[in-house]
């Protein structure tokens, strides 16, 4: 049973702080509980004694006479310990302590919170909080906050109380309430993750809803648990998150390639389409959201068909639907045959369909088109868009009759398999019609974006539970047992010698110690070395210097390519030997390394970077000199199996340069999932490791060759 049912399923609630003083807090709380009817026992706990809202009062919760599985604590930081060692004492279960002046305030009150933790994890006593608005629960008609809110299909878990005002309002005009509430303020102990995991097993929540500033973590293993718990629920029921600092987080100073382009923020976007979390912009998104995902159908894919009454809107539905990844394709013959008939012969129907002024003369139209969409199995999901909801206003006829056909498309809508939205200009006006329609499921937008973007996000939640689905699957490709012992021994022998910058040919032992194929390289100590060195390779060789002070090796002059000579191999080496010196008098140079010239391909990066909130990630992207320009990069949260790296790599921008693009041959895709898939638990085992590049890695027709290998070790601690 989950730790949370206590919170959401309390049998009696003890609010710790109760107030018969309107402007407090403990006020506040009380009248909610009691005004929403909580179903259990109520016991308030204050020191004033008298009655609050016709209830006893105790001066502890240790003298409450029954059980109390939940404790809602509303008092200064200052009485807060005593107070939960009386809790532990008296076997609460959860408790929920909303006052403010914790570790948002400063190091007091983080040090305040460290005690806080030690006493609830020793009384086995879950913390919702501190800072935060509490919790309502539809199941036991709870509400243990001061907002208002009322049971429905979404379930929302914040991490800010005002943000908790500001979605209520909005969904109380739309008629939409919750399972599941709760503010989770400073994360101290219950975070996101435990949420998830309860909500996953909520019946009564049709989709949860999150808006996210940061995880709180004590270690990545937090973040990792946030997406195993997204995951699990996602397959279930759609997630929607907002997570707000779009803008704040740039990508950090970083030693590799992957380090600059891996700014926090992107990998907590990655982190959660991994966890199959759909991401919104704002509060009325995330509502809009909500309200299709309880209420329509799910789309089985992204082709839609528009129905209008009005050109201008259906040309902008079909414009809006690219960029929310929807497809209008044009309907097929035998759609387009049973519309003619129904049509007068100007119309449009290919897609939209545009009953262009036929309503006036006949609002069967309507109903009887969107029958025929609804049947067409090339359609996955229908949005009608324009006037309908506005005939009213022409004629008392028009409104009787509009009411009517919204009837008969209602019904049509709900025998359905697919999901119909709708967009109409007088949906602000809420008149009659629009309002049962709304009210019969079937979600009515003012705005034909939010229609179609809406729309997008059911087809999107189909497309993520496929690939949930997809992803399950462990394939791995083959990696040798003794890597990881062979590996640590490799980096322990470097961190003795206090580096943290590997070289060249450091980083290639490691990579090969987890089989990936990389090319030979040998270390040249001097011009005669560097000569003997050519024979043993022969053909055209690449010399580079190797120096932990030298990480951008181009940059100091360091590498020189189609060396074709022993004579060429000699000077080579005088020459990087000084260009070194040169570009670092004081750097330490190992010598240089030789190696054969790679064929070359569609240049791709593949590496790592730490994360503090996820850890180890790994990347991919479209590289060479140029790739912090093209940014063209997708990541994941490592370690990864083989499908989800192959999506990985799908996901790139330029994919179509790697599958063959104007004459090209296409590239070994599976070559570089599985590298990618071996980096990522590379990473994941050898936790010494901060960041790795493999940049350029060449992608072939057959397999690929790794050209540069970059790895940097963790700062010690
Ligand atoms: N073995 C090789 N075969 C063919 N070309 C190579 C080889 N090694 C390096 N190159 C080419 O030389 C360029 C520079 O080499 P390398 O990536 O090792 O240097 P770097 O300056 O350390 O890289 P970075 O820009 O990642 O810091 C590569 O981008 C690649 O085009
Ligand atoms: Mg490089």
């Amino acid at each position: 049973m989950s730790d949370l049912v206590p919170l959401f399923q309390p049998k009696s609630v003890a609010l710790i702080g109760a107030s018969s003083n309107p402007n407090k807090y403990g006020y506040w709380t009380a009248k909610s509980l009691v005004e929403n009817k909580f179903e259990g026992d109520i016991y308030f706990v204050s020191r004033s004694g008298g009655e609050i809202f016709d209830h006893p009062t105790y001066p502890d919760i240790t003298s409450v006479p029954g059980e109390v599985d939940l404790a809602i604590i509303a008092i200064a930081p200052k009485f807060i310990l005593p107070v939960m060692e009386q809790c532990v004492e008296k076997g609460v279960k959860c408790a929920i302590v909303v006052s403010t002046g914790f570790g948002e305030v400063g190091p007091e009150g983080k040090e305040l919170e460290r005690q806080m933790l030690e006493i609830a994890r020793k009384g086995n006593m879950r913390l919702q909080g501190p800072n935060c608005m509490g919790t309502y629960s539809s199941a036991k008609s709870l509400n243990a906050s001061i907002i208002d809110l009322a049971p429905g299909p979404m379930s929302l878990v914040l991490q800010s109380g005002n943000f908790g005002i500001d979605i209520n309002f909005n969904a109380k005009t739309r008629d939409l309430g919750y399972s599941c509430w709760a503010t989770i303020g400073n994360q101290l102990d219950m975070r996101f993750h435990d949420f998830v995991q309860y909500i996953e097993t909520d019946e009564d929540s049709k989709v949860l809803l999150l808006y996210m500033e940061g995880l709180r973590v004590e270690s990545e293993e937090d973040g990792r648990k946030f997406i195993e718990a997204a995951k699990k629920t996602a397959v279930k029921k759609p997630i929607a998150a907002i997570k707000i600092g779009r803008s704040a987080a740039g990508a950090r100073a970083a030693a590799s390639h992957t380090g600059s382009l891996a700014g926090s923020e992107q990998i907590f976007d990655a982190a959660l389409k991994q966890a199959g979390v759909i991401r919104v912009d704002s509060p009325r998104q995330l509502l809009d959201a909500a309200e299709a995902f309880s209420k329509c159908k799910s789309a089985k894919g992204n082709r839609i068909a528009i129905l209008t009454d009005g050109g201008g809107h259906g040309v902008m539905a079909t414009d809006f639907a690219e960029k929310f990844g929807l497809e209008a394709p044009v309907l097929s013959d035998a759609t387009q045959d049973k519309l003619k008939e129904i049509l007068m012969p100007h119309c449009p129907i290919k897609n939209p369909v545009d009953l262009a002024g036929t309503p006036e003369a006949d609002m069967w139209v309507f109903d009887r088109c969107l029958d025929v969409l609804l049947k067409d199995p090339e359609v996955d999901g229908v949005i009608i868009v324009g006037l309908y909801g506005g005939y009213a206003d022409l004629s008392e006829e028009f409104r009787t009759l509009e009411m009517d056909v919204a009837k008969s498309m209602v019904e049509k809508i709900s025998a359905a398999d697919k999901p119909v939205v709708m967009h109409s200009i007088y949906a602000q006006q809420q008149p009659e019609c629009l309002k049962y329609i709304s009210e019969n499921d079937v979600p009515v937008f003012g705005e034909v974006d939010a229609a179609v973007r809406t729309m997008g996000l059911l087809s999107q939640y189909s497309e993520i539970k496929k690939n949930l689905q997809e992803e399950s699957d462990d394939e791995l490709p083959n990696m040798p047992s003794d890597r990881k012992e062979k590996a640590e021994a490799i980096i322990n022998a470097i961190k003795e010698s206090g580096r943290t910058n590997l070289v060249e040919t450091e980083a290639r032992e490691i990579l090969r110690c987890y089989g990936l194929n990389i090319a030979e390289a040998y270390l040249a100590t001097s011009a005669d070395e560097a000569a003997e060195l050519y024979s043993k390779i022969g053909g055209k060789v690449v010399m580079k210097i190797v120096s932990p002070d030298i990480l951008h090796k181009t940059d100091a002059g360091g590498v020189a390519l189609s060396i074709n000579s022993e004579e060429m191999a000699r000077e080579t080496f005088d020459k990087l030997m000084a260009n070194g010196r040169n570009y670092k008098s004081d750097a330490d140079i190992f010598g240089v390394m030789m190696t054969t010239m790679l064929p070359s391909g569609v240049e791709c990066i593949i590496g790592s970077s730490y994360d503090s909130t996820f850890g180890p990630t790994v990347m991919f992207g479209l590289g060479g000199i140029f790739v912090e320009i093209l940014k063209d990069v997708s990541f994941r949260v490592a370690p990864v199996n083989m499908p989800s790296c192959r999506s990985m790599i799908r996901e790139i921008n330029g994919l179509k340069m790697l599958q063959g693009a104007r004459g090209t041959k296409p590239c070994d895709l599976e070559a570089l999932a599985e590298t990618a898939c071996i980096i990522s638990h590379l990473v994941n085992e050898l936790r010494d490791i901060a960041e790795v590049d493999l940049n350029p890695v060449f992608a072939l027709e057959n397999g690929l060759a790794i050209a540069d290998a970059r790895i940097v070790l963790q700062d010690e601690k």
